[in-house]
């Protein structure tokens, strides 16, 4: 057996790991054309043709729209903007009840703040990592108006148990699909099983511009509503035929043409993309998921998974390391990550929201509680509020951002290889190690902010 190299073996590899490469010559061309036009955005603010963007933006929505047969798909400046878009449209008010998932990224719920809404946590199902139905019904009052569903790290969460749950009520399922963007969950693509729904085109996301984000919905009323508040609704409500003008006061969240003209290339990759990441995908599940110790996602035969991230979960009494030592005995195998892309594994994700300060103070918009203290209710964000996601993060969730493209199975075998090498000498690792004092996480914001520190 040879020397684990964190403790002066040799390592696994040492070639790095390909980064993303995400921007092409049709990108250029696409970006190139649109710049001679002179004109980067063809919004107006005001009732008429151009108040839904000009030709790209349009074009951009349509190709998103009829590949999934989206009744709607409407472009927006962020998922963060599009996420406070839809929680507008779906007429949010100061004091309605939001439930959400604790362990996702923030916007998934302060997102609703903007319109007083509040967020009550409910727990994640272990395995899917999503928003767990039974968790939500136990969290539902007479004030809940929405449920935000996320798609974590791009597997679907059980829609129809959720759908069971809120038609019935009235209540509005916002379906956060940023990291899912092209999964589908039993013959239905994710966004719409829900009221609306949308994708993130963030940087870090399978295809991106940057910034940017798609909100998506079958509902007219909705669509015109998301419409308006894009782009200064007040100003053009005359253009529709609204029951309430709640909510319709709008912002600028609007898309531009030379990002609209750059996603509808992106957007022909989309497939591809998917298709490879779900081969390493296999590949890597087929050779982690007999191993005592950790436990990869099962998907059912009836939904696909986007693989934003790859999660495993660990049980560090059965591997015999600590996660923080487990995590750090693996990338010592594997060549030192320059980019957060090339960092083999990172610790928790994130903390669960309701840990945050501005839950633990409630303090979000002014001074003096809003919207926590509209209700007068005495709004509790303790720790043991979601005990699921508090293990997660504690102790058990370990995700990799290494299982994407342009990495090939070769690669994949190299990774596995580094964990099974760690696996199998973690008693002598335990031995010579175990008694570090390690402090906090290596969560993937400190993945990240080590690699800044050593440029
Ligand atoms: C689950 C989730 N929701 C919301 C967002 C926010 O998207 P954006 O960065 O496009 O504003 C992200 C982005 O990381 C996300 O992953």
């Amino acid at each position: 057996m040879s020397l684990p190299a964190i403790l002066g073996g040799n390592p696994l590899r040492t070639e790095e790991f390909p980064d993303r490469i995400t921007m092409g010559q049709a990108e250029i061309d696409a970006a190139t054309k649109v710049i001679k036009t002179g004109n980067l955005s063809g919004f107006l603010g005001a009732a008429g043709k151009l108040f839904l963007g000009g030709p790209e933006v349009r074009k951009f929505e349509n190709t998103w729209a009829e590949k999934y047969g989206f009744k709607h798909a409407i472009s927006v400046s962020s998922w963060t903007a599009g996420l406070q878009v839809a929680f507008g449209a779906v007429g949010i008010e100061p004091g309605d009840e939001v439930i959400c998932p604790p362990y996702t990224m923030s916007a998934s719920a302060t997102a609703a703040m903007f319109y007083g809404g509040i967020p009550i946590f409910a727990d994640i199902d272990p395995e899917n990592y999503c928003i767990d139905p039974k968790s939500i019904k136990e969290r539902i009052t007479e004030r809940t108006k929405a449920v935000v569903v996320v798609h974590l790290f791009g597997h679907p969460a059980d829609m129809d148990e959720i759908l069971k749950i809120t038609k019935p009520l009235g209540i509005k399922v916002i379906e956060d699909a940023a990291q899912a963007p092209g999964v589908f969950y039993k013959g239905k693509p994710v966004g719409t099983i829900g009221d609306i729904g949308g994708f993130s085109l963030n940087y870090h996301k399978h295809i991106h511009t940057g910034e940017g984000g798609l909100l998506v919905t079958e509902n007219d009323d909705l669509a015109h509503r998301c419409q308006l508040i894009r782009n200064h609704g007040e100003n053009a409500v005359d253009m529709y035929e609204l029951d309430t003008l709640a909510n319709v006061i709008g912002g600028n969240f609007r898309f531009t043409e030379l990002l609209a003209t750059i996603a509808t290339v992106q957007f022909q990759k989309l497939d591809k993309i998917l298709k490879h990441r779900q081969k390493l995908a296999k590949y890597v599940t087929e050779r982690l998921e007999n191993i005592d110790g950790l436990t990869v996602q099962k998907l059912k035969n009836d939904m696909t998974h986007a693989y934003y991230m790859f999660p495993i979960r660990y049980n560090a009494e059965i591997i015999g390391l600590s996660r923080n030592l487990f995590v750090r005995s693996v990338a010592a195998e594997l060549p030192k990550p320059r980019i957060w892309e090339t960092t083999p594994l990172a610790e928790a994700y994130v903390k669960p929201l309701y840990l945050e300060k501005i839950y633990q103070q409630q303090i979000a918009i002014g001074k003096k509680g809003f919207p926590f203290t509209y209700n007068d209710i005495d709004y509790k964000y303790e720790k043991g509020l979601c005990p699921v996601v508090e293990k997660l993060y504690e102790e058990e969730m370990i995700i990799s951002p290494l299982v994407r493209e342009p990495l090939t199975i070769n690669d994949m075998q190299d990774f596995v290889n580094a964990i099974i090498k760690v696996i199998e000498n973690s008693t002598q690792i335990q031995e010579k190690l175990g008694g570090d004092s390690e402090t906090g996480f290596m969560d993937p914001a400190q993945a990240i902010d080590n690699i800044i520190d050593d440029e």
